[in-house]
């Protein structure tokens, strides 16, 4: 039998599939307004830091200015190196062969950052880059795909990937927690809010994950999330809220062909030696001749290298460049931001960027095997200085506890 539709069921089954009714429209309209305000409201009230509410030098605002109002000739060009990802017996001679007891100005070893992750991390590797004083960081524990996981955990899962890393590099490579201090998310996702409360739990120093296209010349220095996030947002969430103490160091996009990229890999690549000196010489130069705002190079471990060795060979050159200026320092991300809290002009840095002592810790490497049973993520093995743990540590149970 069929059924007569009213005029009203008629005129809702029409706007439920062609949305044009002419009252829904103008409140759609409205709503939108307001939102719009809103989030400009929002922006605005964020932009409002300055020297009443953020006291430099522990607290800084996003700025392109130097701090502690050096001039930029009286100021030393920080260079930030970073790698993401496990360190394996692949790759370690690469880093190595890069350091490769190049010196500072000051005479004491130049220093990288790694960010690292659990799967397949050899920790006897990790042991002996931490005493040649490069810097240990935490890229999460599990680094699963895909992308979108991330920005939807919450602050107690980012507690147990970035907290489970330290817990994890500090006990299996045996070196002490304090100076792991700094993270990167997975593939640069952070879940904005929820991934800074994890940090201000876990009093971590600050995080390089939030990307930058929009202060690169003249480039952004690092800042305090005293009052909030306040650059452009690429990869959404970003924070927010305000986080005290928190420093961000923007990941400032390379340029390659006129293209902006997070990570060398991510931009055109260049088909030679020259071209890959050059590549990195020119976007240094933008930095350099400008402000100083520190420059970073921001690299994943597994690929550029291994699949040509000519990048290996131009990167080298572009550090045997920086090496030749005695204004360019080599720091780890951490080092550099210390620095930026007491910003001690260039006649000061090379006191400044000393060799302290060192905690000489000890390894005593083992192999650890993990059959399925005894592993989330399938067979394992895994380098240790310390006795092997019961199980393959993972997300939850960083440790390895059975
Ligand atoms: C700093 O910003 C606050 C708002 O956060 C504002 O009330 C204050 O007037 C500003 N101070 C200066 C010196 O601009
Ligand atoms: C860099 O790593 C690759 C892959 O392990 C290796 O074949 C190459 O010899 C390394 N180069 C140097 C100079 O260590």
């Amino acid at each position: 039998m069929k059924r007569k539709w009213t005029t009203e069921e008629r005129v809702f089954t029409f706007c439920l599939e062609c949305w044009t009714s002419r009252e829904t429209y103008a409140k759609m309209q409205r709503v939108l307004a307001v939102i719009f305000l809103l989030a400009v409201f929002f922006h605005q009230s964020q932009a409002q830091c300055n020297s009443t509410n953020c006291v430099g030098p522990a607290c800084r605002c996003m700025s392109t200015s130097t701090p502690g109002n050096l001039s930029p000739a009286n100021t030393p060009q920080l260079v930030f190196l970073s790698f993401d990802g496990a360190v394996t017996t692949t790759n370690y001679d690469n880093y190595t062969y890069l350091l490769n007891n190049r010196m500072n100005p000051n005479g004491c070893p130049i220093g990288m950052t790694f960010f690292i992750y659990q799967e397949y991390n050899d920790f006897t590797l990790t042991h002996s880059l931490y005493h040649k004083r490069q810097e240990i960081a935490t890229h999460s524990m599990s680094h699963r795909t895909p992308q979108e996981l991330w920005a939807a955990k919450s602050a107690n899962e980012w507690v147990d990937e970035i907290g489970g890393m330290k817990d994890a590099l500090a006990k299996f490579a045996n070196i002490p927690k304090a100076p792991i201090r700094g993270s990167r998310a997975p593939f640069l996702q952070t879940s904005g809010d929820q991934t800074f409360s994890a940090m201000k739990t876990l009093n971590m120093f600050y995080d390089s994950s939030l990307p930058t296209t929009d202060f690169v010349d003249p480039p952004v220095w690092p800042y305090t999330l005293d009052q909030g996030f306040q650059h452009d947002c690429l990869i959404p969430p970003c924070p927010s809220n305000k986080f005290p103490g928190i420093w961000t160091v923007p990941v400032i996009t390379l340029e390659n062909d006129g293209i902006r990229c997070n990570t060398v890999e991510a931009c055109p690549q260049p088909k030679t030696l020259e071209e890959t000196y050059q590549f990195l010489k020119r976007n240094f130069e933008r930095h350099y001749n400008s402000n100083k705002a520190p420059f970073g190079v921001y690299s994943n471990n597994n690929g550029w290298f291994q699949s040509a060795n000519f990048r290996l060979e131009g990167y080298k050159k572009f550090l045997d460049y920086l090496s030749s200026k005695d204004d360019v320092y080599i720091v780890p991300l951490g080092r550099g931001l210390d620095w930026m809290k007491d910003p001690k002009p260039l006649s000061q840095v090379a006191n400044f960027f000393n060799c302290p002592p060192l905690t000489q810790t000890s390894c005593q490497p083992v192999s650890c095997f993990y059959d399925g049973e005894a592993s989330e993520i399938g067979p394992r093995i895994m380098k240790s200085c310390v006795p092997c743990p019961d199980v393959y540590p993972w997300t939850g149970n960083p440790l390895g506890i059975a």
